[in-house]
């Protein structure tokens, strides 16, 4: 059976004492996790991650990854440079890349390309507005926006992982239901085995306000194997209960 990954998005917080001091006391806590644990960090901070983290069982991921290959891109880290430094995944198509960096579906399924290519482990997220899933659109856009890696990348798609952030339980405190998150995920799920014969051996992450109090019940759902773990992935006992609730 797949083992289920926790992964925290730690978004655009941190400093070199922080980090330190939550790594720290993360590794202190974990009690032979049974699951895949990540944190993607900021950018610059992935060379102290990762040595932190060396030889640990928690992985580090980056938060983004850029679309091109290598050259006049001010700004942005390459996929083979993520690798240098030897990042395991790669947060794409996050719902505030979307929104605030206008990625579209197109740039997601070729940066999700991107990192399949150097060795990286795409952590694809899907989601839906609070207007469009008001608008009966959610699985219109949640298939959408896969359909989108899917093409581009074919039977590789077997080695992402993909997160369904419905986009109004993000930072909101407003969690999906065990049983609205678990509908979305059996519909990727199913869209994903039309795909691929593999499927079954994709992660389907939740996220959205995940925290230490209704983790176990998501991650329960028969379709939920993991979750994207905002602000509760700052706080290490939070972030801890979480791991322990997975299986
Ligand atoms: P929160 O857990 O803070 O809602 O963030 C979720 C998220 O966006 C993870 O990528």
């Amino acid at each position: 059976m797949k083992k289920q990954l926790i992964a925290g998005n730690w978004k655009m917080n941190g400093s070199l004492a922080a980090n330190e001091a939550l790594l720290k006391d993360l590794l202190a806590g974990l009690n032979a996790p049974v699951c895949q644990i990540a944190v993607c960090v900021p950018a610059v901070y992935l060379t102290q991650c990762q040595k932190q983290l060396a030889g640990s069982a928690i992985d580090v991921g980056a938060q983004d990854v850029s679309a091109h290959e290598s050259g006049a891109f001010t700004g942005e880290n390459s996929a083979a440079m993520l690798k240098d430094l030897g990042v395991r995944y790669a947060i794409v198509g996050h719902s505030e890349r979307r929104q605030y960096h206008a990625e579209t579906d197109a740039v997601v399924a070729v940066k999700a390309q991107r990192a399949l290519a150097a060795g990286i482990t795409p952590i694809v997220c899907v989601g839906e507005t609070l207007q469009e899933r008001e608008a009966g659109k959610t699985e219109e856009v949640v298939k959408r926006q896969l359909a989108a890696v899917i093409h581009l990348n074919g039977h590789c798609i077997s080695e992402i992982v993909v997160a369904y952030e419905p986009v109004w339980a993000i930072g909101t405190g407003k969690t999906a239901s065990p049983e609205q998150a678990q509908a979305v995920h059996a519909l990727l799920r199913a869209q994903l085995q039309a795909a691929t014969s593999h499927a079954d051996r994709i992660q389907i992450v939740y996220g959205g306000s995940m925290n230490a109090a209704n983790a176990a019940q998501l991650l329960a759902q028969p379709d939920i194997d993991g979750g994207l773990v905002g602000g509760a992935s700052l706080k290490a006992p939070d972030f801890l209960t979480i791991i322990a609730a997975a299986q």
